[in-house]
Formats: C-alpha cells, sequence, structure tokens
C-alpha cells in the first residue's frame, strides 16, 4: 500500500492489514483492517492526525518519510489513544522530539501513561479552534465513542472530520475511498458489526456525536479504521442515530423480564407467582424458562428483553454452590452499563447453602442495576415464608 493524495495536500498515510483475524482479543476481524493516519502539507509545516498500531510503526513511519522530512512535522492530532492509534506515537517522537500533540485532556493524560516522558502539549477543548499554516482546525467532542478521551477535529478548509473510531470499520480496503468499494455487504456489516461491539455499549453518546456531525459541511470523514467516505456520508452517519436501538432497544414502559430454571419445580413456582403478580398489576411480563436444551435459541431474545424492560428479575436455585451457569452466560453478553435507569432482582429456592441469590445480586450489581434485595426460599414455603414472598412481590410492585 502507498501513500494516497485524499485532496490537495492532504494525504492518507495508514497502513491496511488484510490479515488480521482478531482485534481487541474478543471482536472478529474477517476483513482484516487499517489503522488509518493522515497528513496535510501547510505552507507553515506539517500536521499529521493519528498514530498507529506499535505493530505497523515501521509501514506508518515510512509513508510519512515519504511525503516529509520528520523535522518539518510541527503537530500530531490524536483523536483517541487506544493503544492501536497510539503505540505508534513513541517511535514518530524518536524521529522529531519537538511534535507538538494535539488532543483532548483526557487523552493527553492517558498519552503521559502512555510515553512515560515529557511531550510538548496542546489541550484541544470542544469548540476551540486552533489556526495553523492557513487552516482552522475545529475540536468536536466526540466523548465516549469508544473511550472518554475522543476529540474529533473538522478541518474547515477541507470540508473534513478526522474521527477515529467513529463512523469507521475493521474492513482492509486497498484503494481506501468508499466511492471506490463494491462490496457493498461486506462493507455494510463490517460497519455494523463494528458498531455493535464498539459503539453499542454508548448508544446515546453515538447518537449525539452523529447529530453533530450531520450538521457540519463535509466531504470527507477520515476514520480510524476501514474506508474514508468520501461519499454517502450523510446516510453512514445518519446509521448512528439509529443502528442503537436495534442492538441496544430502550425501556419499554411496564415491560418485566423474568427469566428462570428449575430442577424440581419450587423456583418455577415462584416465578409464576411472581408473574401473575407483575401480571396482574399491569405489567407486561416475558417469562423465560431456560434449561441446557432451549437457552441457546431463547438467548438473543432473552438478551432484547432486558434491554427493553423496566425490570429484570432472574429465578435460579441453588446448584453446586452458585446459580445456574447458563445465567452468568447471558448475564456477560450484556454489556456493562446495561442496568443504569433499570430494576433487578434475584429469587430462587435452595437445599442447603443458597448462594444463587447472592451471587446473581452481586452480578446485577456489576450490571449497574438497582438492584431489589432478593428473595431466598428453602424448599417448600411455609406461612412465614409465604408471607415474606408477599412482601418481595410487593416491593417488586412499589
Ligand atoms: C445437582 C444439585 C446440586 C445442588 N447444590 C446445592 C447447593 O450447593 N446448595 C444448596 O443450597 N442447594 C443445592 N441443591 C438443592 C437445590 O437448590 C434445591 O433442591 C432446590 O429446592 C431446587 O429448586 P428447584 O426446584 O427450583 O430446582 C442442589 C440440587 C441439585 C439437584
Ligand atoms: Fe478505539
Ligand atoms: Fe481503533
Amino acid at each position: 500500500m502507498k501513500v494516497m493524495e485524499l485532496s490537495k495536500d492532504l494525504y492518507y498515510v495508514g497502513v491496511v492489514d488484510h490479515a488480521l483475524k482478531v482485534f481487541d482479543v474478543a471482536i472478529l476481524t474477517k476483513y482484516g483492517t487499517s489503522y488509518n493516519s493522515y497528513l496535510l502539507k501547510t505552507k507553515d509545516g506539517v500536521v499529521v492526525f493519528e498514530g498507529s498500531k506499535e505493530k505497523t510503526e515501521k509501514e506508518y513511519l515510512e509513508h510519512i518519510a515519504s511525503l516529509t522530512d520528520f523535522k518539518d512535522i510541527k503537530y500530531l492530532f490524536v483523536t483517541h489513544t487506544e493503544p492501536d492509534h497510539s503505540g505508534a506515537i513513541k517511535a514518530l517522537l524518536e524521529k522529531n522530539p519537538d511534535i507538538t500533540i494535539v488532543a483532548s485532556q483526557g487523552a493527553l493524560i492517558n498519552l503521559d501513561h502512555i510515553l512515560r516522558h515529557d511531550f510538548k502539549k496542546h489541550v484541544a477543548r470542544e469548540g476551540e479552534v486552533l489556526e495553523f499554516g492557513g487552516y482552522h482546525f475545529r475540536f468536536v467532542s466526540g466523548i465516549m465513542l469508544h473511550w472518554p478521551d475522543v476529540m474529533f477535529t473538522y478541518i474547515e478548509e477541507k470540508k473534513a472530520l478526522v474521527s477515529c473510531d467513529a463512523f469507521g470499520c475493521h474492513y482492509a480496503f486497498d484503494d481506501i475511498l468508499l466511492s471506490k468499494l463494491t462490496d457493498e455487504e461486506g462493507y455494510i456489516d463490517a460497519f455494523r458489526y463494528y458498531y455493535e461491539k464498539i459503539m453499542g455499549p454508548f448508544p446515546s453518546y453515538a447518537k449525539k456525536a452523529a447529530e453533530k456531525v450531520l450538521a457540519l459541511d463535509l466531504d470527507f470523514v477520515l476514520t480510524g479504521h476501514g474506508p474514508v467516505l468520501d461519499c454517502r456520508i450523510k446516510e453512514r452517519a445518519s446509521e448512528y442515530l439509529t443502528i442503537g436501538e436495534k442492538f441496544f432497544p430502550s425501556v419499554v414502559k411496564g415491560q418485566v423480564t423474568i427469566v428462570y430454571g428449575s430442577a424440581y419445580g419450587y423456583t418455577r413456582d415462584l416465578a409464576k407467582t411472581i408473574a401473575e403478580a407483575l401480571s396482574k398489576a399491569g405489567k407486561t411480563v416475558k417469562l423465560y424458562e431456560i434449561d441446557a436444551l432451549n437457552y441457546a435459541d431463547l438467548k438473543p431474545e432473552i438478551l432484547t428483553s432486558i434491554y427493553k424492560s423496566e425490570m429484570t428479575l432472574l429465578g435460579s436455585p441453588t446448584i453446586a454452590g452458585d446459580a445456574i451457569g447458563l445465567f452468568y452466560d447471558f448475564l456477560c453478553a450484556l454489556p456493562s452499563t446495561v442496568g443504569t435507569g433499570r430494576k433487578a432482582s434475584a429469587f430462587g429456592d435452595y437445599g442447603w447453602s443458597g448462594e444463587a441469590v447472592p451471587n446473581l445480586t452481586v452480578r446485577l450489581k456489576q450490571l449497574h442495576f438497582n438492584v431489589l434485595e432478593g428473595f431466598k426460599a428453602n424448599f417448600a414455603l411455609d406461612e412465614a415464608g409465604k408471607k415474606a414472598f408477599e412482601g418481595y412481590i410487593s416491593t417488586l410492585l412499589g
């Protein structure tokens, strides 16, 4: 891959990796990826946008060196400091320690911790404009897309937004420009998968950023991975307004999800009694009984139902000192922010030690649910147990 001029004096200097199969431990990259960076020649010196991964620093530096002497680089704009974009910055600063790094306050703190030596800094604040070499670089916050440090740069004279991970995807493409891409199906698949895995936990931030981007006059979105958007910018950015709803639906008023498992029927009885009481009180109850055979088929529906529910209730007997393992599978498939603004509680039957309820309660708290105290039953309920159970149901209704 050689460098490419995108517009007069503005170059693509990124590195395309067709071979990558896995990114960030858990993300499959079946279309490979690219680590995109850009270089702008101005009358007063050179500006570079984004670093690269440490593994690709050799090619990154070669691409830059094919266009400029390192000593002529005045600024490096860093949109986001995850090491797939910051890993090669150390090598660039070794070539020219006088480069000033322009980034958000949060990103500069991260870079202090990544580089562990002094460097020249310029804090990029939302709405501010840095003027250099006849260009106006305006900062637009992209906070939580997908780190708290994200600050986009809008290059006014180029009508270009440097957006790093936002609006990008893991898709290796040697022709770089979206307008040259013919594999529409693969690209859209990669774009949506990327959103789901990377931006998905923060749909409201993605929406806010998309609104800001849609208000800009744009010829280019200079992404951090995958094709550069030189066309269809409104279409791609608009998808961030709605796609969150597909993967992470908002709460439906009155909906409650109850997921339970039961070996001998005790926990099932509790679940059914709770469901009946909540239905009577006007709630829309989604009731799922899971077991080792049906779980895989039910899992996607359970996840969607939890997103849509004001309250999630988990009913598990204690088996070998814990809740049924299947519960942890879907609880680990939910983003850690899922419980914000939603209630949850655990209930279940036990024989002698009863760990299921306290253990599920811990996990629900980790997911930031507003967790109501759980309910444990020891085999069949006695009169006192029945009373306590009525009290538990009242709390759920309250
Ligand atoms: C394989 C197995 C392991 C169990 N392990 C525990 C345990 O570690 N602690 C406990 O309190 N009860 C344990 N129990 C007892 C159950 O929690 C108890 O029978 C409960 O009433 C089952 O509720 P269910 O009818 O909803 O399945 C175990 C039961 C089985 C079948
Ligand atoms: Fe990232
Ligand atoms: Fe990235």
